[in-house]
């Protein structure tokens, strides 16, 4: 799966033989290797639910990948996290500069919807609209990007659960929720009945993101690819600070069990989304 992600990074960014080619390396080198492909798995995990097309869940979980990767570049910039290491390597303005890193994430995010608009993804066109609408949903204010905004003026002022729970899921759980959604309409689900996967993918978004604070916390930064402690060195209100190491794995924990209890309508066809929900409080990185 991570090489097929890989692949389709290879073949949507040949490095063109003239001035823009600095711009494709930078956005080869961020989305090329390291990540997790989480996201992706997640699409193509929920796509085997309702026996979608797996090319076309690949592209839709690509497309949600170029937006991670966008995401990430541009989270690590000077004006936002300001890291310098992210997946194992130096992060993307620090290996090429500032304006390029910018650049690239911009690109990773026309991307994403250049790919769900090509008849490929679907010959329907009224599913391709569906997918690039709830991708930009997904992706702005009302989702990842207002929950950077949220992250950000979340230093140094006491959020409550009730908002990091909300900025968490415009921030991280927004994404992931559109892996599931993008399934159900490729799949033709009928709203009325995207219920459980609904449920399913808002619980993983929480686990996964206290599990991304516990990293902060515990974590190794050589496996984990990236700086660590930074939430607390930036005053960041987390599910850490808020409920303490133990009740925030107890939490974590007990959103997995309610994420695959979800899932108890379908049969071995939604086995490989139960183990994306253990896995995503047991990692290391
Ligand atoms: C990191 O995401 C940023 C968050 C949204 C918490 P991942 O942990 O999925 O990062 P990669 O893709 O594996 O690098
Ligand atoms: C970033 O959250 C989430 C995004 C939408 C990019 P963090 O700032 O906590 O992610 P890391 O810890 O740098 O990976
Ligand atoms: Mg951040
Ligand atoms: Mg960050
Ligand atoms: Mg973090």
């Amino acid at each position: 799966m991570a090489k097929d992600v890989d692949i389709l990074f290879d073949t949507w960014l040949t490095v063109p033989g003239d001035s823009r080619s600095k711009l494709y390396e930078a956005m080869r080198y961020a989305a090329i290797g390291g990540g997790k492909r989480l996201r992706p798995m997640l699409l193509v995990a929920a796509s085997e639910v309702f026996n979608v097309d797996r090319d076309s869940a690949m592209r839709a979980g690509f497309a949600v990948e170029c937006i991670h990767v966008y995401s990430l570049i541009h989270d690590d910039l000077p004006c936002m996290d300001d890291d310098d290491m992210r997946r194992g390597k130096p992060t993307v303005h620090k290996q090429f500069d500032e304006a390029t890193a910018v650049l690239a994430g911009d690109c990773l995010l026309a991307l994403a919807f250049e790919i769900l608009g090509e008849e490929a993804t679907h010959p329907d066109p009224f599913v391709r609209a569906e997918l690039m609408a709830a991708l930009a949903k997904a992706s702005g204010p009302s989702g990842m990007g207002g929950g950077q905004m949220m992250d950000l003026e979340a230093e140094n002022r006491q959020l409550d659960l009730p908002a990091v729970t909300r900025l968490q899921q415009l921030k991280t759980g927004a994404l992931m929720g559109f892996c599931l959604e993008a399934a159900c309409i490729l799949g033709r689900i009928p709203p009325e009945n995207r219920t459980h996967l609904r449920g399913y993918a808002r619980d993983l978004g929480l686990a996964f993101q206290i599990a991304d604070d516990l990293l902060d916390v515990e974590g190794d930064e050589e496996m984990a690819g990236k700086k660590l402690g930074k939430d607390e060195e930036a005053g960041k209100a987390t599910f850490v600070s808020l409920l303490g190491l133990d009740r925030a794995k107890q939490q974590a924990k007990m959103l997995v069990d309610q994420a695959i209890d979800h899932l108890r309508d379908y049969g071995e066809e939604a086995d490989m989304l139960r183990e994306i929900a253990r896995f995503s409080i047991e990692r290391t990185h």
